[in-house]
């Protein structure tokens, strides 16, 4: 079992064989500082930053690299997380974030709910949600590519599993969103439910836009 160690550095999710999983907003530039093209990015069209949407739910926070970027790019994000060991390492990282003067104004534009975000939305109206929701399901193993170095996607895995309710989760999305959901995607993948308004390719995944109102 994985377990939550409090150190200097802040929470770290430890494994029996002694992996550990930290995450740091403010300083890590692989993954949570990397440049950017601001508008541009695939994943900012996918969501409609120039079109005027800020306001977003990502409903699978994961590690919150989408959701973090997606704050950098001038969203407003509230992030759901299941999986409560994951969840704390986000919060304990987007408070950090929220002490360093380089990220604080970027920290308040990002909020966490731990919990399912399938039970959650169930328990909302109909086009009561935000302008955007945002999903990134986790996919099989052996298929998904990931820019995570092997190690934190093993203990990350080994932690989360596989989310086969996805399609569960996109259908109450559709039921909530305003204005339009977005789901990250392989490439090849076929898309997790039909009615698709568009794609956005890029070389290894897609992001697959619908539209809640149709
Ligand atoms: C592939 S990861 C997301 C990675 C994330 N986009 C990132 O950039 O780090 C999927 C995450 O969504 C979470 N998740 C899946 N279904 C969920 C649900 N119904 N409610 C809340 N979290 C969920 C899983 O626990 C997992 O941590």
């Amino acid at each position: 079992m994985a377990k939550i160690e409090h150190t200097e550095r802040g929470a770290e999710l430890v494994t029996d064989d002694g992996l550990r999983l930290h995450l740091d907003f403010v300083n890590d530039r692989l993954k949570y500082q990397r440049p950017h093209r601001g508008k541009s990015e695939l994943i900012a069209k996918a969501i409609g930053l120039s079109k005027g949407f800020h306001q977003v739910w990502d409903l699978t926070a994961g590690l919150a690299e989408d959701a973090w970027f997606l704050v950098r790019l001038g969203a407003e994000v509230t992030a759901f997380e299941r999986q409560p060991l994951i969840a704390e390492l986000v919060e304990d990282a987007r408070q950090r974030a929220a002490r360093a003067p380089e990220t604080a104004e970027l920290a308040a534009r990002f909020s966490l709910r731990a919990g399912d975000a399938i039970e959650i939305l169930r328990a909302l109206q109909k086009g009561s949600g935000p302008e955007v929701i945002y999903l990134d399901p986790m996919f099989s193993f052996e298929k998904k590519k990931t820019a995570l170095p092997r190690k934190e996607m093993q203990i990350f895995r080994s932690v989360v599993g596989a989310d086969a309710d996805a399609s569960d989760l996109l259908r109450e999305a559709l039921r909530v969103a305003k204005d339009r959901v977005v789901v990250k995607r392989p490439l090849k993948e076929p898309p997790l439910l039909e009615g698709l308004q568009h794609r956005f390719e890029g070389t290894t995944i897609r992001y697959d836009l619908y539209n809640p109102k149709l």
